[in-house]
């Protein structure tokens, strides 16, 4: 890994501190020159293994938790300390969710976040939608998290686009709202007692890019996937999401840390659209205890000339250890290297500055080669139980941009829409190795 020049960074740092705090953006803190680069060479050695490749799922023989909707991204509610929440008995999961009539390919149109709860974090029963008709903002609810402390709920999420927008926008900021939780016989779950729903975070135009830079040359965008994380080292509270480096595409290029060494490089080329590729893992530090202010930092991870999007970025500690984990696709990869659509992880001894790849190129879990696409946006539990949904399966050699073009019935058959299988991975020193298949939606 390469630590970016400490100089210019930092420079970079007080001038953006300056520009920042002027335009009523949150202020950045320490950190700067702490990112590290996923490099070409790291990832020119992805390759899947026994260790780090899933079973094959039976896709059509997996029941759908619900008929009514397609399920994909998924988290649980947990205590401020990561781990699961248990509510009067109950587990609670949130998921996005959209009517199970609407082609999977649409789903991330009209995402809307709806919550389960179980007894035995297996079998979950539907609640409902979680937040009380036309309050969250966006027109579409995307990944997030919820921490519970004292009966209070915290929920981070993203809102894509804006309410009412005549045209469906990609505009990503991140949004905080709480609310109450009761158990009760007759209703079961539910949430009360809302806050408004707060704006929490939006790219500054310094370390993370924002639309309007995106939309100047750029593959996509993304600014989502709040997870709340308490570093229990410190006590501090932050915020990571998936971002994309700074700049417009004119303003970036391929530099030699983003490839690797200088032996490595003597013999790689780098295809000019690699710079397309800049996907980051961001992180925010809470400043105050409502959990609405936060103090923008420079990303842990980046993934500049490698890959396009670091999605739904969490951390497991162990022993005095920070694994961070994150989900992309085959197809989000910049040319000149490879890898699967999987879960991905870097290790460090301190939570800012410092992550080499897992298993050397990083590869944690992926689907096995006949079934490439079944499972997706693996989450890590702090037991190492890893969650995912259950994706396109059995596309009889298809890639996933032929989907779109299949008979619609083909299109529903081949979805699951619903909690995958769950894995069990063990999690030794910077080595990971997937050594159990559990039930599907399995949270244990
Ligand atoms: C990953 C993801 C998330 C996003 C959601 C939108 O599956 O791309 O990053 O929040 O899907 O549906």
């Amino acid at each position: 890994m390469f630590i970016r020049n400490r100089k210019k960074a930092l420079t970079t740092f007080a001038l953006a501190a300056t520009l920042v705090a002027s335009a009523n953006f949150p202020t950045l803190a320490e950190g700067a020159g702490t990112t590290v680069n996923w490099t070409r060479e790291q990832a020119s050695k992805i390759q899947q293994t026994a260790d780090n490749t899933a079973p094959y799922f039976n896709g059509g023989e997996i029941e759908k938790m619900t008929p009514d909707y397609h399920v994909w991204d998924t988290w649980p509610l947990r205590n401020r300390d990561g781990s699961i929440a248990v509510i009067n008995g109950y587990k609670i999961i949130f998921s996005l969710t959209a009517p199970s009539n609407i082609l999977p390919g649409k789903r991330h149109d009209i995402a809307e976040i709806r919550y389960f709860y179980s007894k035995n974090g297996q079998d979950w029963e539907l609640g409902g939608t979680v937040f009380p008709e036309g309050e969250a903002l966006g027109s579409r609810q995307w990944a997030g998290s919820a921490m519970v402390d004292n009966g209070k709920v915290n929920f981070f999420y993203t809102a894509t686009g804006r309410k009412g927008e005549e045209h469906l926008s990609y505009e990503q900021r991140l949004v905080k709202a709480s609310a109450d939780i009761e158990v009760s016989k007759k209703d079961g779950i539910t949430f009360s007692n809302w806050s408004d729903h707060k704006v929490i975070l939006e790219p500054e135009g310094k370390y993370y890019q924002t639309m309007e830079e995106g939309m100047q040359g750029d593959i996509a965008y993304a600014f989502r996937d709040p997870w709340f994380f308490e570093d229990p080292k410190t006590g501090e509270e932050y915020i990571l999401f998936e971002g994309n480096s700074n700049g417009t595409p004119a303003e970036r290029m391929c530099e030699p840390e983003h490839i690797g060494s200088e032996e490595f490089r003597a013999n790689h080329e780098v295809p000019e659209v690699s710079k397309l590729h800049n996907g980051s893992i961001g992180i925010a530090k809470a400043t105050n205890d409502d959990l609405t202010e936060f103090e923008i930092m420079p990303p842990l991870v980046e993934a500049n000339c490698v890959n396009q999007e670091l999605e739904r970025p969490h951390i497991v500690t162990k022993g005095n250890k920070y694994y961070l984990f994150t989900d992309t696709h085959l197809n989000k990869f910049a040319p000149g290297v490879s890898g699967p659509d999987g879960l991905f992880g870097f290790v460090s001894d301190t939570l800012v500055g410092g992550y080499e790849p897992l298993n050397g190129d990083g590869l944690v879990i992926s689907n096995p080669k006949e079934n490439p696409y079944q499972a997706y946006s693996w989450m890590v539990m702090p037991n190492g139980t890893v969650v995912s949904f259950l994706n396109f399966f059995d596309l009889e050699g298809k890639t996933i941009n032929d989907i779109g073009h299949q008979p619609h019935e083909w299109q529903f058959e081949h979805f699951g829409g619903t909690l995958a299988p769950s894995l069990k991975i063990s999690i030794n020193q910077d080595k990971t190795k997937i050594v159990k298949e559990l039930e599907p939606g399995v949270f244990k």
